[in-house]
């Protein structure tokens, strides 16, 4: 969830580029982001974010059962961009937000926004309002172009924040030997592995609801063999756009060179034509 990477680390990004989210959930899939080329100062925009995966899946639910997987991200945007204010979103942005409750990631980053867990059939496309600083309010913003970083994720991790294993994951043998046995562990389900290693002592390992058997009565295991399957369908991916913070009188600027140039073109175009009407009444037959 966004909350485990907000209670455990101060900046979402770290200094390799990576997103945390990545730490826990460790498959990797692909997400998109889009946002304008460029925006022009105090002006509130959207950035739309797709995080695709198969509707029809299940996946391993924290009591071993199957559900429908959730999707949530996190948009890192350049620093004084923010979330936009309500009342400056407009309705059009408002109808395809839907009811998305986004958060800033932490006081000191406004800039960073979180959102999720939201149901991913419900949600194909996350769509955050932003709001664009303006240079002439804020000396400390320039008319640049920013980089913006996205990271999306479908399904449940596969660590806790304490660094213990979710039964979304792959279970493995804690040391090399023979399996004795496999029970059932009843009411809450899963297994206990009972492994003879080489010295004869017998070590258990538990494997909880969800992740599939794949080993029997019998087998020999190396150390960190498998012993599941893996449940893992969904996975988290990154990526990064960027945005030009336009300034409107460059804009100007450019529409009136423009303008120059075409008057001057029609101009020489114009002197051609009087200097060949001049060439042809110098004409001597
Ligand atoms: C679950 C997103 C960071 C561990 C989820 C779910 C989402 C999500 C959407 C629900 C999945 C579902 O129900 O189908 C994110 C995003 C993160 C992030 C966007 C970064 C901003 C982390 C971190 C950890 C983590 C840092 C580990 C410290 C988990 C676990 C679950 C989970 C263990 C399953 C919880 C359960 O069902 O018991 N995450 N997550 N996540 N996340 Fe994350």
């Amino acid at each position: 969830y966004p909350i485990f990477a907000q209670q455990n680390y101060n900046n979402p990004r770290e200094a390799n580029g990576r997103i945390v989210c990545a730490n826990c959930h460790l498959a990797q899939k692909p997400i998109e982001i889009e946002v304008p080329q460029a925006v022009l100062p105090n002006t509130v925009f959207e950035a739309v974010a797709k995080i695709p995966y198969d509707k029809q899946i299940k996946q391993v639910l924290g009591n071993g059962k199957k559900g429908d997987l959730n999707v949530g991200a996190v948009l890192i945007l350049p620093e004084n961009f923010q979330l936009a204010p309500p009342e400056r979103i407009p309705e059009e942005i408002k109808a395809k937000m839907g009811k998305l409750y986004f958060s800033s990631y932490n006081a000191e980053k406004p800039n960073i926004l979180v959102v999720g867990p939201v149901p991913g059939k419900k949600y194909k496309e996350l769509v955050f309002p932003i709001l664009s600083p303006d240079p002439t309010k804020n000396k400390s913003v320039s008319y640049l172009k920013y980089p913006i970083y996205f990271g999306g994720n479908r399904g449940r991790g596969q660590i806790y924040p304490d660094g213990s294993k979710s039964n979304n994951t792959i279970y493995t043998a804690s040391s090399a030997g023979k399996i004795t046995s496999i029970e059932p562990i009843e009411k809450k389900g899963g297994f206990l592995i009972s492994i003879q290693t080489a010295n004869g002592d017998i070590i258990t390992d538990t494997v909880p609801p969800g992740p599939e058997l794949i080993v029997k009565t019998g087998n020999e295991v190396k150390l960190d063999q498998a012993l599941t399957s893996n449940p893992n369908v969904g996975g988290f991916g990154q990526g990064e756009t960027e945005i030009v913070l336009q300034n409107p009188t460059r804009i100007i600027g450019l529409l009136v060179f423009f303008i120059l140039v075409l008057f001057a073109q029609v101009f020489f175009v114009l002197k051609k034509k009087q200097y060949e009407k001049v060439q042809l009444s110098e004409m001597n037959f």
